[in-house]
């Protein structure tokens, strides 16, 4: 029999978590996770460390400049890419905008990119500005709306020759939806175009490969997957190189420093680090922490589906709710409305049920549009990760059925 890596238990997993509490199921996940013990461990040993500024002689400087490179191997380590690869930053916005100020660099008006109606607005807007600064033409490849899927063939009819970028989620924030991304990257990569993935949603879900998904650009953000709130970038060390970042003249001409601003958080990084090493030991599988990783994920992938079923099967069995999207391959967030509510007014009636969710657009501005739930204030968004339960999953789906019924006048 194959030995499958086995995670601890709920309770041993939840103590490890100080924001967690038995009163309020924290099904906010997807905006952003709590934070394990040895996170905050690190982060506060880092700042009881004599630290100074990167790269001079004295052993605080030389500290700090270990603590950056670390962060990057462990970024690495989580998506499969190379630390000469990983550009740090504050957050996935902030770093997509640059990147798109840079990218935009080698663009002319001719030239089309490519974005796609199931993204966050953080991987579409940024895209959208640098190319109207430029002439560049945008097209939007649409996500089918009665699934909740982006076909690989609703980004191929809007890819050509001039195609340049396409900048596409591995998992929608909003519907879980992962679309196939190599399959997207591959015919992107035929019509001579890079791809520029977001994996802010997807990282925390399930075991990332940035090669395996042909990513040229991957995003990713720490606050999505315990760490502190950093962002951060990957690609291949190669296609930096080429790029000319908007940076001052002192500031690094080579590697990833070149496209970073100013003075880190060191002991952020060092949450960063912490958290992936957090991540690495959630099973006692052995092995380098690669290897850990990808154990840890597929675990945490098939724990968080057994939720989402139980999640979705709960709700599709509520009189007055509707799930937004069913694709095939989808992470464990889950959109619906329900009969009678505003998704504001419900938020807060769940949140004296002791539930933690989103209403709203959740920044899936277009995916919104599409549902033609903007203008009534967007949708209810639950999100399971690593530390939810199946009790707090029905705590849900209880408060939810109360109030439906409420709502119906039962
Ligand atoms: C899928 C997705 N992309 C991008 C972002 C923006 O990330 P950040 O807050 O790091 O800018 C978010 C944040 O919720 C997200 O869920």
């Amino acid at each position: 029999m194959l030995n499958h890596p086995q995670l601890p238990s709920d309770d041993e997993l939840r103590a490890h978590f100080p924001g967690l509490s038995p009163d309020i199921a924290a099904l906010d996940g997807a905006a952003g996770t709590q934070v394990p013990l040895a996170v905050i461990d690190a982060i506060d040993a880092a700042l009881r460390t004599a630290m100074a500024n990167v790269g001079g002689a004295f052993a605080a400087s030389r500290v700090s400049t270990e603590v950056v490179a670390d962060a990057r191997s462990a970024i690495a380590d989580l998506v499969g890419g190379r630390p000469e690869g990983v550009v740090l930053g504050p957050n996935m916005t902030t770093l997509t905008f640059h990147f798109a100020d840079a990218l935009a660099r080698t663009w002319g008006p001719e030239d089309e990119i490519v974005v796609t109606s199931l993204d966050h607005d953080a991987n579409i807007r940024p895209w959208l500005l640098a190319a109207e600064r430029i002439g560049a033409t945008v097209r939007m490849a649409e996500f089918d709306v009665e699934t909740g899927e982006l076909s690989v063939g609703a980004v191929v009819r809007v890819l050509s020759d001039r195609t340049r970028l396409v900048a596409l989620t591995a998992a929608s924030n909003a519907i879980g939806t992962r679309p196939d991304v190599r399959a997207i990257s591959d015919a992107a990569h035929a019509f001579g175009a890079l791809t520029y993935v977001d994996g802010v949603h997807a990282t925390a879900h399930v075991p990332t490969d940035v090669s395996a998904l042909g990513a040229d650009f991957y995003a990713c953000s720490s606050y999505k997957f315990c760490g502190p709130h950093t962002g951060a970038v990957i690609a291949d060390p190669g296609l930096l190189e080429p790029l000319r970042p908007a940076k001052l003249i002192p500031a690094p001409d080579h590697g990833p420093g070149r496209f970073e601003r100013g003075t880190p958080p060191f002991e952020l990084l060092a949450g960063v680090r912490a958290a992936v090493d957090w991540l690495a030991g959630l099973t006692d599988t052995s092995g380098d922490r690669r290897a850990r990783i990808l154990a840890s994920f597929t675990a945490l992938e098939a724990r968080l589906h057994t939720l989402l079923d139980r999640l979705v099967t709960g709700l599709a069995a509520i009189d007055g709710v509707a799930l937004l999207g069913r694709a095939n391959r989808r992470t464990s967030t889950v959109s619906f409305t329900v009969a009678g509510y505003t998704p504001a007014d419900l938020t807060a009636d769940l949140a004296d049920h002791g539930v933690a969710v989103w209403g709203g657009d959740n920044y899936a501005y277009e995916l919104m549009q599409r549902f033609r739930l903007a203008e009534t204030g967007g949708a209810i968004r639950a999100s399971i990760v690593l530390y939810n339960t199946a009790e707090e999953v029905d705590r849900l789906i209880d408060a939810v059925a109360h109030l439906a019924a409420q709502a119906r006048g039962n």
